[in-house]
């Protein structure tokens, strides 16, 4: 018979069940970071829906390669790498992030990797994989707290914890947009960042789950994976389309291996995907394969993207401007982040307040901007005002 004791729920996934449990008719949902427009709908990209078109109805339904699909997998390095420098970087597609997250860290445990750093604070699920995987987890510093009203990342001690991880450990690097801060190092940082794990020999895993969210151009977005790539280190690239495609439940995803082991390395990662999936889901890689290898749909995608991501930013700064005329205090750091999230610096206690009015984000004050529009920013401000003022 089954004994177990309960299980805590995941706090993401949680919070939306919250939401969509909650009969208020004026309820807000800025826990999930999926993409909402301006009615507050979910959106389908006019690109998706061509791409779908063109695929039809009566595409056949066979296996994909334990690898997944070569030309969607190239068209996904092209993405990354700027072209697809297929010499010495071999890929496997994932489902999603997450799924790639799965096998680069279950291969590093295989391989005798014992712990893998994560940024304070970062993703939640990183430290779940990372456990499960069978590896130690711990984390770097990330973010100077001490002034909330001009975040930055705080590079003395990011680097020095770098430095002083143990030969050969992981370290989990979040590639743009980063969550759940919505603050990125700056290029000059990135030099740095790569030259420490050069240094400590690290094994370097770019989580890039938000190409194209955090400045609007899936080019710009890349500069911290090209920046590893030019310097010669051997890392993973785990990429998600789930945000950019707006393809969450598809789970389409790619990690592309760079190392002149490369071969090897997806090998070995064929065979973990093969003992616990077997193979990827086809639909979504049809969909950015037909998007990514059209050059007019691919054109379409890039002002799409960028248009999400202008809508987040000009919310952000909507939201600052209310919030600064309702608190009297600054809300600079709102406009200052990129992304989808805004870490807001608000309280445990105060974001507890929040949802009693039908306000939803993270207990870490995390809130999705990509959930409010001109619709309901003027309630989201004067709740948050509300639950600061009290
Ligand atoms: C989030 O952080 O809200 C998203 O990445 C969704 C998820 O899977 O947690």
């Amino acid at each position: 018979m089954f004994s177990l004791p309960p299980t805590p729920e995941d706090p993401v996934f949680a919070l939306n069940r919250l939401f969509n449990a909650d009969p208020s008719p004026t309820k807000i949902s800025c826990g999930i970071g999926a993409y909402r427009d301006n009615s507050g709908n979910p959106t389908v990209l006019s690109c998706v829906k061509k791409a779908k078109d063109l695929i039809g109805s009566s595409t056949q339904n066979e296996y994909l390669p334990i690898s997944g699909d070569a030309e969607f997998l190239s068209l996904s390095r092209e993405l990354c790498f700027g072209s697809d420098p297929s010499s010495n970087v071999s890929s496997i597609q994932s489902l999603s992030g997450t799924g790639g997250l799965y096998l680069s860290l279950k291969l590093l445990s295989q391989i005798g990797c014992k712990k893998v750093y994560a940024s304070n604070p970062t993703w939640g699920n990183h430290k779940s994989l990372s456990l499960n995987a069978g590896l130690e987890y711990s984390t770097y510093t990330y973010l100077d707290l001490t002034n909330l009203s001009s975040p930055s990342i705080d590079i003395t001690n990011f680097l020095s914890d770098l430095s002083s991880m143990p030969l050969n450990s992981a370290v989990i690097l979040q590639a743009c947009g980063h969550n759940p801060t919505g603050v990125d190092p700056t290029s000059e940082q990135w030099d740095m960042i790569v030259e420490k794990c050069r240094e400590r020999k690290l094994y370097v895993i770019m989580d890039n789950a938000y190409q194209g969210f955090a400045s609007g151009s899936p080019e710009s977005d890349s500069l911290s994976i090209r920046k590893f790539l030019s310097s010669g280190l051997d890392f993973l690239v785990c990429c998600s389309y789930a945000k950019n495609f707006g393809l969450y439940g598809q789970r389409v995803g790619a990690v592309h291996v760079v190392s002149a082991d490369s071969k090897n390395v997806v090998d070995a990662m064929k065979q973990i995907a093969r003992a616990t999936y077997s193979n990827p889901p086809k639909h979504g890689s049809d969909i950015v394969k037909t998007v990514l290898g059209s050059e007019e749909l691919k054109k379409d995608w890039v002002r799409e993207v960028g248009e999400m991501s202008e809508r987040i930013r000009e919310m952000r700064s909507k939201i600052r401007e209310k919030l600064e005329e309702t608190t009297g205090g600054s809300w600079k750091h709102v406009t200052d982040q990129i992304g989808m999230f805004s870490y807001t610096g608000l309280s445990k206690e105060q974001v507890m307040k929040c949802r009693e009015e039908s306000v939803y984000m993270l207990e870490s004050g995390r809130v999705s901007v990509a959930g409010v529009n001109e619709g309901n920013l003027e309630r989201i401000c004067d709740v948050i005002g509300r639950a600061v003022g009290e």
